[in-house]
């Protein structure tokens, strides 16, 4: 007799009695791993069309988490780290500076390298600020070759370095200026305060903060030879969670680099490991020393695991098998792979997952890596799985070995619709997750899951669900 397994598809939520009276009264906190909490159960794939620093800054400031992908060199993976963490400081000790002889179009690279609108102006060899380029500046800069002399702004208002936020906020204001530079005494940079990143910190109660108010930003590492040293450099630059992205995380290869990362970083690291689907790799991994289980074979939107090799678990009987172990042993479970929508995101949840990590579903948004491309008047972004053939990484991410046989690649790839900002793809989400929380009469997660009755339904009731005849 063959077990049955179930996907998201195949069922529905029961609705039950309910005290909700209004969607305020709802709370999605929830916990990633054993020691980080996130207001909103989301995290965002770490592939290479999914999560670099700006889908992940967008991530964390929803509330969320963005996992900065691995497919780069350590240097280029620890940059992206660290935009993120330098993104909601209220105070950037470490702004963009350009030298007064650059020209626009360095000027241009420099900001979209980093992530920026506007850049200080230091003399030469120095730290003396000598002007600012805002990005009003730039706006009808139509000439690359001028230098950045002849079109910054001289006259530039300044505070001191130990500033309060009251006073930045209110010289901000007077002057009707977005950059307040931090300087010393004599003149040098030693920061500055931005009215942006004063409106987030008041707007976003919500967003996913370390204790020392930085956004939080995860980072993926395989277990290749680099492993410890990509890890110790994620960490040196202050990723708050790390995690080993394996497409067969029930392996003794995985085992082994929780283990180590474990023994090397002690409690300095949080793990999340995976992928799996099964109780027995939960155990494993959970007494290896994994801090959250990362859950998905085959259920991605790019995947091809099963066509290609025939294994795999229909995602809902995975996340329900891992979370039975899961909960025993108080270790979160991110579910991994196949959500379509936010029905999907609130089965996978009521089912017992922590948070659910989504690819397709963010790789179509402006934050995500890459610029949109134009085909006969409609916009798209691409989107690719990590072991297909495009992103050539099909053995580093089977095994991350060299054994010198080739893989068959196991995912797909192309063009999807462009979906405009993350902010907006995670709040229809979210609001689907707190209707959904509601008919079911649950006022926070752990009552959702606990409230949950999921109902079998047949093709008609599928197609049902849908509409139809409109
Ligand atoms: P969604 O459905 O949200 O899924 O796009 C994202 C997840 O898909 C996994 N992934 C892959 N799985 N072959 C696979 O079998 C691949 O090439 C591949 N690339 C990504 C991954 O777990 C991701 O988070």
């Amino acid at each position: 007799m063959f077990r049955e397994g179930l996907t998201f598809d195949d069922v529905l939520l029961i609705p039950r009695k309910s005290r909700v009276f209004s969607r305020k009264e709802i709370n999605t906190t929830t916990r990633l791993s054993r020691n980080i909490t996130l207001h909103v159960p989301l995290i965002s794939a770490n592939m290479d069309t999914v999560t670099e620093s700006r889908m992940a800054r967008a991530m964390a400031e929803a509330g969320g988490i963005g996992i900065i992908h691995r497919f780069c060199s350590i240097e280029k993976q620890v940059d992206e780290v660290r935009k993120v963490k330098r993104a909601e400081n209220v105070m950037i000790d470490d702004p963009v500076t350009v030298d007064p002889d650059q020209t626009a179009r360095e000027v241009r690279q420099i900001m979209n390298a980093r992530g920026v609108s506007s850049a200080l102006v230091v003399e030469k060899y120095g730290k003396k600020l000598v002007g600012i380029l805002t990005s009003r500046d730039m706006l009808f800069e139509d000439s690359n070759g001028r230098r950045v002399k002849e079109i910054m702004t001289k006259k530039v208002i300044t505070a001191a370095p130990n500033i309060s936020l009251t006073k930045a906020q209110a010289i901000l204001h007077e002057h009707k200026i977005e950059k307040l530079p931090l300087v010393k005494r004599n003149g040098d940079i030693a920061g500055l305060i931005t009215l942006k990143d004063i409106l987030k910190k008041i707007h976003n109660p919500y967003a996913s903060k370390d204790s020392r108010g930085r956004l939080l930003v995860g980072a993926a590492v395989g277990v290749k030879e680099d492993t410890l040293s990509r890890a110790q450099a994620l960490l040196e630059a202050d990723a708050d969670v790390i995690v080993i992205d394996i497409a067969h995380g029930h392996n003794a290869r995985v085992l082994e680099t929780v283990k180590m990362l474990r023994k090397k970083f002690g409690k300095k690291i949080e793990i999340i490991a995976g992928n799996i689907a099964t109780s027995e790799a939960a155990i494993d991994l959970i007494k290896a020393g994994a801090d959250a289980l990362k859950i998905g074979i085959g259920p991605g939107a790019a995947c091809t695991t099963r066509l290609v090799t025939g294994v795999g678990v229909p995602q809902l009987t995975a996340i329900q098998d891992v979370v039975k172990i899961a909960r025993k042993h108080d270790v979160p479970v991110i579910a991994d792979g196949g959500i379509k929508n936010s029905g999907d995101f609130s089965k996978a949840l009521a089912a017992g997952a922590d948070t659910a990590m989504i690819g397709r579903l963010l790789a179509g948004c402006k934050e995500s890596p890459g610029e949109y491309v134009m085909d006969r008047g409609t916009a798209y972004k691409y989107y690719r799985g990590m072991a297909s053939h495009e992103a050539g990484n099909d053995k580093a991410v089977l095994d991350g070995g060299k054994d010198g046989f080739t893989r068959a690649p196991e995912g797909a790839s192309g063009k999807i619709s462009y979906s405009g900002e993350a902010a907006m793809v995670i709040s229809d989400l979210v609001s689907g997750l707190r209707s959904s929380m509601s008919y079911l009469g649950a006022h926070t997660l752990s009552e959702f899951s606990k409230n949950a009755e999921f109902i079998r339904i047949t093709e008609a009731g599928l197609h049902e669900s849908k509409p139809h005849g409109v």
